[in-house]
């Protein structure tokens, strides 16, 4: 969507992943204060979002949305103040139904009404969901949300929470900022690599306004171990997925603040040229042994060694699955050890690399002919 939003995907905090329901505006300024106080809001992750059950259970008598009165009794203009103090965006949730998922008010035929509201509030990220919404086709339902924001004067993220109902990659484009190619996520490596592979399908269609969205990250809740929530992470950033932390980053281990504040990581998935990365190898049982790779700006190439199997095993990259001679000299930086590993790699790269783990290089290759 060019409202001048997206240059790279989105990076923040959203609730619902750890506290679903359980939120209340004490949680949300201290997971503001949080991601200043750790690093995280400058490092990038700068949307603080708000998901699902902030509203009370009805409009008032004018129709209006309001906060419930119980957990987010100074309302949302305040917190909205709170959190652009420190630096930071506010986010907001609904639905492009009759209700939320967990059945609050929702805006499908109160679009100019709700955005309107929103605005006045200074809130400056949607994401809009697709609960109770009367069987109408997303692509009816979704484009009304869009011109309401737009006529808010404010610029208003819109991130489209549809779950790939009827391919949004193939006409979201000009809808929204980001879409939800996949079910919901949850807490496991199941789920997790399916919707990495679901999402993969869609790479042709993200670029620099609008990124396929494979849902926010689990790194940190406890359902993955930590190699595991490695590969989720190098992931999601290869494939240019938002990078939207779900976890309480008021208590994070050392290890998922680590996983979460790898800055060669996240250099990748906010690189300029906004190409998603794709699984371009596979080897190995199943295809467990995957290379997934895309390019960087600079001639550069993101590369994550994937080891999908139950036993560690050996994954090389060709520079013919990345469209290079296999003459070309590449030299190879590791972006979990951050060191420079390799000087003058020809024709492959390859390293072991452990059950469920994955290693991430950035390749450069040399171009000694590119000045005459
Ligand atoms: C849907 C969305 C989730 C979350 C919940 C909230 O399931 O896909 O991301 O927003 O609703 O109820
Ligand atoms: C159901 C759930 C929603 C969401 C979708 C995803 O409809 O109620 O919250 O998870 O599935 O397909």
């Amino acid at each position: 969507l060019s409202n001048g939003l997206a240059q790279t995907p989105q990076m923040g905090w959203n609730s619902w992943n750890f506290f679903a329901c359980n939120i209340n505006e004490s949680l949300i300024k201290e997971t503001a204060d949080a991601l200043v106080s750790s690093g995280l809001a400058d490092l990038g992750y700068n949307y603080v979002n708000i998901d699902d059950c902030w509203e009370a259970p009805t409009r008032d008598i004018k129709g209006q949305l309001v906060p419930d009165p119980k957990t987010f009794p100074s309302g949302i203009k305040a917190l909205a103040d709170y959190v652009h103090g420190k630096g930071l965006k506010l986010g907001i949730y609904s639905s492009a139904g009759v209700f939320t998922c967990q059945v609050r008010p929702a805006s499908l035929f109160h679009e100019n009404d709700d955005a309107a509201t929103w605005a006045s509030w200074g809130v400056d990220y949607l994401k809009y969901d697709n609960c109770f919404n009367l069987g109408i086709k997303p692509i009816d339902r979704y484009p009304p949300m869009r011109d309401a924001l737009n006529a808010t004067g404010r610029t208003i993220f819109y991130s489209l929470c549809e779950w790939g109902e009827d391919d949004p990659a193939l006409w979201a484009g000009n809808v929204g900022n980001s879409w939800r190619t996949t079910d919901d996520i949850n807490d496991t490596w199941a789920s997790m690599t399916t919707i990495a592979d679901l999402n993969d399908k869609w790479a042709a269609y993200a670029g620099p306004g609008g990124w396929n969205d494979p849902d926010m990250l689990e790194v940190g809740n406890g359902g993955m171990n930590y190699l595991e929530y490695r590969s989720h992470f190098s992931i999601w950033a290869i494939m240019k997925a938002p990078l939207l932390v779900g976890c309480d980053v008021r208590n994070m281990t050392t290890e998922t603040f680590e996983i979460l504040s790898n800055k060669e990581v996240i250099a990748v998935n906010q690189d300029p040229l906004g190409i998603q990365g794709r699984k371009v190898q596979v080897f190995g049982t199943n295809d467990c042994l995957q290379v997934w790779a895309g390019p960087l700006s600079g001639t550069r190439f993101a590369v994550v060694l994937w080891n999908r199997c139950l036993e560690s095993g050996t994954i090389k990259v060709s520079w013919e699955s990345l469209g290079l001679e296999s003459s070309t000299i590449v030299s190879v930086r590791d972006l979990w050890k951050h060191e420079d590993v390799v000087t003058d790699a020809v024709s492959s790269f390859g390293v072991t690399v452990d059950a469920h783990s994955c290693e991430m290089f950035v390749l450069t290759p040399k171009v000694p002919h590119s000045r005459v």
